[in-house]
């Protein structure tokens, strides 16, 4: 989603905006822009439709010197992606950038066109750089106009402002979209999300919700929601845990797929005994905490709600406690009665995402014991915001399409089971023997992997097809649907997924020679359940590819394709079952060509709803 880089320096700052810009491509965008201030020629800015490369091609033709400056990757929300309506947008002598949504837009652009101002871009984010200049022409002080501003804004925001006028600061101000300040020797720099400032710096202080900022080359001041002045921590980066390049691999998601045995190992250090889960990992109060919980709520969005559902099968079955999983996008507006003694999990690998953040603030209104988020990025609002977190480690995930993200989470989700299950139905041997798969874990994903050259050969007979149907039962249905979700977002395969056993209820109508249907078929016990209903394919001459058990007793047929995958415990069937179809949906998005890592239309990181 739309990314911010700005930079107060005494070098020019063009080519570290533009790098910051390249740095936030991953998150997904269709337009970039970027405006300098110069001491002699003043305020001036280049935009660029499509790519970062784009605007570096413009910015080649005609530069930008000057000191001090902000940079923006837009992803549309009002407006369709055009030059006029990419960022920078301008009044006067300032200008700004703007993550997020302003609700009162439609209000404020009124009011502004009373007061004479002309808008030049479709943009909600235009009212709010016109609000400042109104401002700014009463008190000729950007950070008192800024300040001012906010007041009158409804909705979202992360935004960066620079002005001609005061051409050695920038202001910046969030609520609801993160920003970060980098701190440099005698420069400063401000981003939506600190990889964009590796480049520069490791050292970061995160702005806080309601935050505002002014930022000069030598020093920066914080005044919080309620404008008192205050000190936000520096934080130091630790480098050897952020390695953000494809190495080796052709696309970040390839070599974020094939990292899994490694993170997976990371995210489990420190947390397993040899025959107990360490549960002061999740936090000192943790344990005080968890002993209470007699429900849990999980809320998340995509591939994190994936997680989510596979978790409910492992609450309930192995803990022995009710747990309910909504998206986060309806949860946060529907009318629901709090169990009592519920534990809300929100599960989020940003932990900006715009609708699990609402809806974990929402639950804090509400009568839960207590949240926790499991998350990667550390400092995010959601872990700082929740009472306890559990990080999933998985280092920074640049592909749009979650892979190891997801699987980290699974494992993070496991070990939130034994916490809990400990004080419900999960006995000490249940638990050694889940502790013991764990330890098996990154060895057997190492395994699965190597069906690699497999899975690539049967990616052919996908590559000129238009639908795919993903099958599971239990615990593998969201399995399924995870495997669908990945298909359709990086190859553009329209893909559905059900629980095996609805099929005949409707999706077997689609069913004939040109839909492939895809199974996940582990040795567990609804195997021969699945088998009757993959039958009732084949019966209607559809096309079965199945990730089946090496001991599930399929045999290859005509029309009937077997991927024979390691023979493993229960528990961690969903995290092997994972692999084998994110590879397929990589291997059929090369075939199709499609942009693998940065799929049309999709952003990283959703900070709108
Ligand atoms: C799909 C995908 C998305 C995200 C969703 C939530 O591959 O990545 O569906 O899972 O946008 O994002 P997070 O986990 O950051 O809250």
């Amino acid at each position: 989603m739309c990314g911010i880089v700005g930079a107060v320096a005494q070098r020019e700052v063009s080519a570290i905006l533009l790098e910051g810009l390249r740095r936030l491509e991953y998150r997904g965008y269709d337009s970039a822009g970027m405006s300098v201030i110069s001491p002699q020629s003043g305020l001036a800015s280049r935009k660029a439709v499509g790519k970062v490369s784009a605007l570096a091609s413009a910015l080649e033709a005609s530069p930008l010197p000057g000191t001090t400056g902000i940079a923006h990757t837009r992803w549309a929300t009002h407006g369709q992606p055009s030059e006029r309506n990419a960022h920078p947008h301008l009044s006067g002598d300032i200008a700004l950038v703007h993550n997020g949504i302003i609700e009162n837009h439609a209000a404020l652009r009124e009011r502004l066109e009373g007061l004479g101002y002309r808008f030049a871009s479709e943009t909600d984010t235009e009212t709010i750089v016109h609000l400042i200049h109104h401002y700014y022409q009463q008190q000729r002080d950007l950070l008192g106009a800024v300040k001012h501003a906010v007041t009158d804004l409804e909705g979202a925001y992360g935004l960066a402002v620079i002005n001609a006028e005061q051409p050695d600061r920038l202001v910046c101000a969030r609520k609801g979209s993160p920003l970060v300040i980098g701190i440099g020797i005698g420069e400063n720099f401000i981003a939506s999300d600190h990889l964009a400032l590796r480049q520069v710096t490791d050292r970061f202080a995160y702005l806080e919700e309601g935050d505002i900022a002014e930022v000069a080359p030598g020093h920066f001041r914080v005044w919080n929601a309620d404008d008192e002045p205050v000190v936000r921590d520096v934080n130091q980066i630790d480098t050897a845990a952020e390695s953000a390049d494809k190495g080796q691999y052709r696309h970040f998601m390839l070599k974020e797929i094939y990292e899994q045995p490694s993170v997976i190992r990371r995210s489990l250090a420190g947390r397993l005994g040899s025959r107990k889960v360490l549960t002061e990992a999740l936090g000192a109060k943790a344990g005080e905490i968890l002993k209470n919980i007699e429900n849990v709520q999980i809320v998340a969005c995509g591939t994190s709600y994936h997680a989510g559902m596979v978790a409910k099968y492992w609450i309930e079955g192995f803990a022995g406690v009710p747990c309910r999983v909504e998206v986060a996008s309806e949860f946060r507006y529907r009318k629901f009665k709090v169990q009592q003694n519920t534990l809300l999990v929100t599960i989020s690998q940003s932990g900006e995402t715009a609708d699990t953040l609402a809806a974990l603030r929402l639950a804090q209104t509400l009568d839960y014991a207590a949240t926790l988020a499991i998350c990667n990025v550390n400092q995010s609002s959601l872990v700082r915001e929740s009472d306890l977190f559990l990080m999933t480690e998985a280092g920074p995930e640049i592909g749009v399409a979650s892979t190891k993200a997801f699987t980290t989470q699974l494992v993070a989700l496991i070990l939130l089971t034994v916490a809990i299950g400990r004080y419900h139905d999960l006995d000490e041997a249940e638990e050694e023997a889940i502790v013991k798969s764990l330890h098996a874990l990154p060895d057997l994903i190492t395994e699965t992997l190597s069906l690699d050259d497999d899975i690539k050969k049967m990616s052919n007979a996908f590559a000129e097809k238009h639908h795919a149907l993903f099958l599971g039962r239990g615990v593998q249905w969201p399995v399924a649907m995870e495997g669908a979700l990945k298909l359709k977002e990086i190859s553009y395969i329209h893909a559905e997924s059900y629980p095996a056993g609805e099929l005949k209820h409707g999706p077997l109508a689609l069913v004939d020679s040109d839909m492939p249907v895809i199974a996940v078929a582990p040795n567990d016990e609804l195997l021969e359940k699945l088998k009757s209903n993959l039958q009732e394919v084949q019966a209607r001459g559809g096309q079965l590819f199945v990730f089946a058990d090496k001991a599930a007793g399929f045999e290859e047929s005509p029309g009937l394709d077997i991927i024979a995958v390691p023979h493993v415990d229960e528990i961690i069937a969903p995290l092997i079952y994972t692999i084998p179809l994110q590879l397929l949906s990589y291997h059929v998005a090369i075939l199709k060509g499609t942009d693998v890592d940065q799929p049309r239309n999709l952003a990283k990181s959703v900070t709108v709803e």
